[in-house]
């Protein structure tokens, strides 16, 4: 579903991702891991188009995106939560997910199923955003991202700075999605929530792609773990 080979990303003249490659497959998990400044949120930045990469390749389902606009790359289908979480303050939870309601009225998602499948925020319904907790915005990313009927999630550090209990039930929820048939790549400094999700992981470290295998292979990695990551 995506494939991404060999990509250089830049901020200015900084050259942060060094020719990095991966894959997610359709249905799969994938995890990217590594330390804080290691480059997943440029990676991530990359596939969306916020920060395309200088050299280098992004297919999606076949079709190559760099170049493409964000939103025609969203269009195609990839849904993107960033770590800011940025919901609209002054809304209401409800119109907050509606916000990013498509034309299609076929869509697989609606309100019905995201408040079926988040049941807190029917509860939170006329709530503004921000009255919300950190783990009740990060459901709402979440939802408002599916609404626009992604085959393929990004998620950067959705635990980020969550309380253990809510981690908890965002691990079950985003369980949930998959078994939906989201493909997710997801993001994380540490191993925890998006290793518990996910079938195979990649460790980045400096822009540049360490170790990849299943998350059963690197959990035995002591070494790498060491190295790479923060454990
Ligand atoms: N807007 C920016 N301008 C310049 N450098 C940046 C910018 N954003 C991130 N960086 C740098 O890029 C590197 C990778 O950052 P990032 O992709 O955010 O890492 P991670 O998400 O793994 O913590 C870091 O050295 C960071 O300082
Ligand atoms: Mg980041």
């Amino acid at each position: 579903m995506l494939e991404v080979n060999g990509i250089h990303t830049y901020y200015g003249t900084s050259h942060i991702l060094f020719g990095i490659s991966f894959e997610v497959k359709e249905g799969e998990a994938v995890c990217l891991l590594g330390r804080n400044g290691a480059g997943k949120t440029t990676a991530f930045r990359s596939i969306i188009g916020l920060t395309p990469p200088k050299s280098g390749s992004i297919k999606f389902k076949g079709n190559e995106i760099i170049g493409k606009p964000p939103y025609r790359i969203a269009r195609m289908g990839i849904g993107y939560v960033p770590d800011t979480r940025r919901i609209f303050p002054d809304l209401t939870v409800r119109q907050n997910i509606l916000v990013a309601r498509r034309e299609k009225e076929t869509a697989a998602w609606n309100l019905e199923r995201i408040y079926s499948l988040f049941p807190k925020l029917k509860d939170l319904d006329t709530h503004m955003g921000n009255q919300l907790s950190g783990g009740e915005q990060q459901m709402l990313t979440v939802a408002r991202t599916l609404m626009t009927n992604p085959e393929l999630l990004l998620l950067d550090e959705p635990g980020e700075g969550l309380a253990p209990l809510v981690i908890q039930s965002m691990k079950e929820q985003l369980g949930e999605i998959k078994k939906l048939g989201v493909t997710m790549l997801i993001c994380e400094h540490n191993v925890g929530l998006a290793t518990a999700l996910s079938d195979r992981g990649y460790v980045i470290d400096k822009g540049t792609i360490r170790y990849h295998g299943t998350i059963v292979e690197l959990q035995k990695n002591e070494e790498v773990r060491k190295k790479y990551l923060m454990v």
